[in-house]
């Protein structure tokens, strides 16, 4: 592959600053419409008899979960918590109640290779510094209408880790986000002022997680809003603060999200919860990309 750049000095320079860079009409309705039926059509094959509660509120929960845990190479559903009542009985139609879907679908979904492999998304993680970026991971969240769950203010470093540190996380609207149907909201500059003191990872077991080191105490009060368009891409410094709080509106809020790290001179540490078999190991986006036939 060899093409020109995409970002601009200007949006780099942004991103540098900020810790994150918000590109509008990204991608187009096509790509957004292929994506979103390749979503639907997993929940349509989805087997009801697996069923995982997916939800921050509850890192307990989830961190026991082996079904979360064996996802690294996998594509698997996992739900809202309000999707059930207190009995643990489903109230929503399936295709309304899953949370997200994760995190291989890159590397499985052909309609999702071609999304997250496209030459112009490789260039641009090479036009912020990586030399060989691999795509670690892959969500599609739905914050689903009236009952989306929050996400508690993170840093994506804490949760996918390489030595030296190089999580970048690439964000999709798939729809319109708002503060009505919970946007992206982030700390600009969080990057630069709150270092990652805390890491997310499988404990000695491997059957479980943990985090260790000391939770920073953020200024949550400094976060700005990221109310974008559908189509738009939303890039995150893995040190970038960010959040999104629960839609409670009645409109859904599609978004699909990949994780980037450096392939090269660049560890991808063995306690990481996300591991890949070697069935399945981590790809290259500029040989990927190079393979691929070009994308709708
Ligand atoms: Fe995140």
């Amino acid at each position: 592959m060899n093409m020109l750049s995409i970002l601009t000095p200007e949006e780099i320079e942004r991103y540098e600053a900020d810790g994150f860079l918000v590109l509008e009409n990204f991608t187009n309705s096509e790509r957004i419409a292929a994506l979103k039926a390749a979503a639907q059509k997993i929940i349509d094959d989805f087997d009801m008899d697996t069923v995982s509660v997916f939800s921050t509120e509850d890192q307990r929960k989830l961190s026991s979960d082996l079904y979360f845990l064996e996802s690294g190479d996998k594509i698997r559903c996992f739900f809202e918590t309000h999707a059930f009542d207190n009995k643990g009985k489903l109230i929503k139609d399936k295709q309304l109640a899953i949370n997200k879907l994760g995190h291989a679908m890159h590397d499985i979904d052909p309609v999702f290779e071609a999304f997250s492999y496209v030459p112009e998304l490789c260039q641009a993680a090479i036009d912020l510094g990586f030399v060989d970026p691999i795509v670690a991971q892959s969500m599609y969240i739905f914050k689903q209408p009236n009952i989306g769950d929050k996400v508690n203010a993170h840093q994506d470093s804490i949760f996918l880790n390489t030595d030296p540190a190089s999580c970048t996380g690439f964000w999709f609207a798939l729809e319109d986000a708002t503060q009505e149907n919970g946007c992206l909201w982030a700390i600009p500059g969080s990057h630069k002022t709150y270092p990652v003191t805390r890491h997310f990872r499988r404990n000695a077991t491997g059957k479980s997680t943990e985090f260790v080191g000391e939770e920073t105490p953020w200024d949550l009060s400094q976060a700005v809003p990221l109310e974008v368009k559908a189509g738009t891409l939303v890039i995150l410094h893995g040190a970038c603060v960010h959040l999104s709080y629960e839609n409670l509106s009645p409109k859904s809020r599609h978004a699909y999200a990949i994780h980037v790290v450096e392939g090269k001179d660049t560890t991808w540490r063995a306690d990481n919860w996300l591991q890949r078999s070697e069935a399945l190991p981590f790809r290259k986006m500029k040989e990927v990309s190079d393979s691929l036939p070009l994308f709708i």
